[in-house]
């Protein structure tokens, strides 16, 4: 499907690179445009880019009402050749539509989610932030709007993207532990629910447990499963330990656990680590008596927006205190990202297509 392009006058756009004076922060910035397109009478139709503004939605938009609504999160770097290159972007296009089949919306062809979002950059590249680590996260999202006070799903939705010019999230490096809380009391996902998705409702139920992590001088909860027996996920990102021969463990991929791209990418790099890096179902009780014992030296969480944070320690609910090695940054994750980032912005090599250049074709 051929994009349209309906473009703010050039007076009113961006003219040069941007060059943020402060650290820009995650998530808050938003460029000049935005991608949308529309699903009615069973089909997406009418892809465009326009400036980003405001929607126009009925009060009894099925998205507001019952929550269909799902997205994704990525990022483009500016490499040294002043291109931007966006990352594993397939992978999101593909989870995307995973996301859709667990909430009953249409899915929409991996190919065309890319070509919108490089279109997206391509309009927009004058607002890739120059600063270190920097990056354009990229927001694609699909919400139900139809006016229909049922439940059941859609007739209409629509598909957006915007981008966030973005500093890097751990502006110094991951260089402290996040502390996390072991919470019985709050679960983020059960069997035949929808934790595997990035479904909106997931976020809206984890803020709760967020606040009463808070409560307890912690960043985020670890969640377990609903038995409250396996390690599932670090807030909105996977978990991982590192036992004392370096080997990163990640628990397997379940219907309760969201398939982080990251962690995924961390499998697929084991060689260039130089380290195994296997799944596995992780226990509590056992994962607990390995840090006490150090046979875990590190942990920490995988995913899109930190890359990579470490826990310096745990607090179970009764106010109990476990501390990851030192309570420092270990050296094993300080290598994961430097890796990581380091293939991001194309200072190493990665594997065959996870960066992929924005080609210029914008009007
Ligand atoms: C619940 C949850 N788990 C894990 C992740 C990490 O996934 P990714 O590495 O694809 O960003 C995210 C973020 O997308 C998330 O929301």
């Amino acid at each position: 499907m051929e994009i349209k392009y309906d473009l703010k006058p050039a007076s009113e756009r961006r003219t040069e690179q941007f060059k943020p004076e402060g650290n820009v922060g995650f998530g808050s910035l938003r460029t000049d445009h935005m991608f949308l397109m529309d699903y009615h009478d069973g089909e997406w139709r009418d892809p465009r880019i326009v400036p980003y503004g405001p929607f126009e939605m009925a009060p009894g938009a099925m998205a507001l009402h019952y929550g269909q609504s799902i997205f994704e999160g990525a990022k483009a770097f500016m490499h040294e050749d002043g291109e931007i290159y966006t990352f594993r972007i397939n992978k999101n296009a593909e989870r995307m539509n995973r996301s859709a089949d667990i909430v009953c919306i249409p899915n929409i062809d991996e190919q065309m989610q890319i070509d919108a979002i490089n279109a997206l950059i391509d309009v927009d590249r004058l607002w890739f932030p120059m600063q270190e680590g920097a990056c354009l996260y990229i927001r694609p999202f699909i919400f139900a709007t139809e006016d229909r006070l049922s439940v059941s799903p859609s007739s209409r939705y629509t598909f957006c993207v915007v981008l966030s010019p973005s500093g890097a999230y751990y502006a110094a490096g991951v260089n402290k532990g996040i502390r996390l809380l072991i919470s019985k009391t709050y679960h983020r996902a059960v069997s035949g629910g929808t934790g595997a998705s990035k479904a909106a409702g997931n976020y809206a139920a984890s803020l709760r447990a967020g606040k009463a992590a808070a409560q307890f001088g912690a960043s985020q909860v670890l969640y377990l499963d609903a038995n409250n027996q396996q390690i599932e996920e670090a807030g909105a990102m996977n978990h991982f330990h590192i036992l004392k021969d370096g080997t990163v463990i990640i628990p397997t991929f379940t219907d309760t656990i969201l398939k982080s791209i990251t962690s995924q990418s961390i499998m697929e790099l084991s060689e260039l680590l130089g380290c195994e890096v296997r799944q596995e179902t992780v226990m509590l009780d056992k994962f607990i008596a390995d840090i006490e014992s150090g046979e875990i030296i590190e942990a920490g969480g995988f995913g899109t927006a930190a890359v990579v944070s470490a826990v310096g320690s745990y607090i179970f609910e009764d106010g109990r205190v476990v501390t990851v090695g030192n309570g420092e940054v270990g050296e094993h994750i300080q290598r994961i990202y430097k890796l990581y980032t380091d293939i991001q912005k194309g200072h190493v090599q990665g594997p065959e297509g996870w960066v992929k250049r924005v080609e210029r074709v914008a009007p």
